[in-house]
C-alpha cells in the first residue's frame, strides 16, 4: 500500500514556500506486516508550528528538535488520527490517538517509544467530550505551552498587569485567556484589526495592533505605570520594548522569537533594564512541563466546556497544504492553531 507525506528538497533562505517541499509516495505495511508493538495509524489532523521554521535547515539551534534531513519523511511534528491497526497493547482498531510522525497520511508508529521530550509519545485520546485536533492546541502542546510558562514566571496567581505579544496565535490566545481567567489585567497585541477585535470581543482582553500603533506608546496608554509580566512570543523589538515597560522585579517568560526564524536576529539593545531593574528572563519548553499536564486537561477543559475559553483554529484542507498554511502562519495570515486537516 501507498501513502504521502512531505519530504523537504530543500532549505528556504527566506520565506517558507510549497517550492521547498515535495509530496511523495511511500510504501506502507500492511496491517498484517505490522511487528509487535507498532501501530499503524491514519492521521486525521497535523500540527503547524512556528518552531517547525526553526529546524528547515541544516541544523536546529542547539538543544531544540532535530533538523528536518532532506528528501526523508519529516519526524517530530504533532498529530492525531486514528488507528487502523495495532500489534501493540492498549491500542485497538478506531481508537483516536496523539503522535509525533505528521506531514504524512499515515504513519507506523511504536507505542512507548519516547518522542518530542514525551508530548509526542503515541497516546489514546479521550474524545467523548472534545474534538480531536483540540490535543494539538488548548488541551495539547499549545495550551501546555501557555499554562507552563504562566507558570515558569509565577503568574498562576494573577493580580498583575501582563502583556502577551503574537496574542491572536495559537499560544498567545490561550496565554491571553488563561491569565484573564486568572486574574491578571491582560493587553495582547497582534499585527491586524481584526485580530485585535477578535481579542477584545471574544477572548475578552484589552489589544492593539502593533502595526498600528507603535509598542511603547500602546503599552503607556493602556498600562501607564508599567506591566509586571510579558509573555514574549516575538522577540527583537516586542523584547526590547517589554524591557522598557516592565516595572522592578518585573518578569518575562521567553516562549519564542517568531520575529526572527526567517531572518536575522535584532535586539535587545536594552538588555541593560533586566539589571536595572531586577528582572527575571525564563526560557521554557511547554514539552518539559507534562506534568502540568493533568491539571491543564482538567482546569482547561473546564473553562473550554463552560465557554469561558474561545479557541479559534485556522484550517488547511489535505497534506499538500501544509507548506502554504506555514507561510501564512508566519507572515500573520492565520488566527489562533493553525492545522491541515488530513
Ligand atoms: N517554548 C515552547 O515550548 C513553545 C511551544 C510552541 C510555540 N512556541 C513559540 O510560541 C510562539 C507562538 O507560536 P504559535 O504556534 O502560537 O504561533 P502563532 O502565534 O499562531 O503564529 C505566529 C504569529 O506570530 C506573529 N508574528 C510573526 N512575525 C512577527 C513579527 N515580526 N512581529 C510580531 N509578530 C509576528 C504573527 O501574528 P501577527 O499577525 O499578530 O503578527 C503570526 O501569526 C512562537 O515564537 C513559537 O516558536 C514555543
Amino acid at each position: 500500500m501507498k501513502s504521502a507525506q512531505l519530504h523537504v528538497t530543500t532549505y528556504p533562505t527566506g520565506p517558507v514556500g510549497p517550492e521547498q517541499f515535495v509530496v511523495a509516495q511511500v510504501d506502507l505495511p500492511g496491517p498484517d506486516e505490522l511487528a509487535v508493538g507498532e501501530v499503524l495509524v491514519r492521521n486525521t489532523w497535523t500540527s503547524v508550528d512556528p518552531g517547525l521554521r526553526l529546524r528547515l535547515r541544516a541544523a536546529a539551534p542547539d538543544g531544540y528538535f532535530a533538523a528536518f534531513p532532506l528528501g526523508e519523511a519529516m519526524d517530530g511534528i504533532l498529530t492525531v488520527g486514528e488507528v487502523v491497526a495495532s500489534r501493540a497493547d492498549g491500542f485497538a482498531p478506531g481508537d483516536t490517538v496523539s503522535h509525533s510522525l505528521g506531514w504524512r497520511e499515515h504513519a507506523v508508529v511504536r507505542a512507548g517509544e519516547e518522542a518530542m521530550n514525551g508530548i509526542g509519545t503515541l497516546r489514546r485520546l479521550d474524545v467523548t467530550s472534545t474534538q480531536p485536533q483540540w490535543y494539538l492546541g488548548p488541551l495539547g502542546p499549545m495550551g501546555l505551552t501557555a499554562y507552563s510558562g504562566l507558570a515558569v514566571v509565577d503568574a498562576l496567581d494573577g493580580g498583575g498587569v501582563l502583556w502577551v505579544s503574537a496574542g491572536a496565535g495559537a499560544v498567545g490566545s490561550l496565554v491571553a485567556q488563561f491569565a484573564r481567567e486568572l486574574g491578571h489585567r491582560v493587553i495582547a497585541t497582534a499585527g491586524s484589526p481584526d485580530k485585535v477585535a477578535w481579542l477584545r470581543d471574544q477572548a475578552g482582553v484589552e489589544a492593539f495592533s502593533y502595526r498600528d500603533e507603535p509598542l511603547r506608546a500602546g503599552l503607556a496608554r493602556l498600562a501607564p505605570d508599567g506591566i509586571d509580566v510579558y509573555f514574549d512570543n516575538v522577540g527583537g523589538d516586542h523584547l526590547e520594548a517589554a524591557l522598557d515597560a516592565l516595572r522592578p522585579h518585573g518578569r518575562i517568560a521567553m516562549c519564542g522569537t517568531v520575529s526572527d526564524y526567517e531572518s536575522e536576529p535584532t535586539g535587545p539593545r536594552n538588555i541593560f533594564l533586566a539589571t536595572a531593574k531586577h528582572l527575571t528572563i525564563q526560557g521554557f519548553r511547554g514539552s518539559l512541563h507534562l506534568d502540568l499536564l493533568p491539571e491543564l486537561e482538567q482546569r482547561v477543559g473546564q473553562w473550554l466546556r463552560d465557554g469561558s475559553v474561545v479557541y479559534r483554529e485556522s484550517v488547511y484542507d489535505g497534506l499538500a497544504s501544509a507548506p502554504e498554511a506555514m507561510a501564512d502562519m508566519l507572515a500573520g495570515r492565520t488566527v489562533g492553531k493553525t492545522l491541515v486537516r488530513l
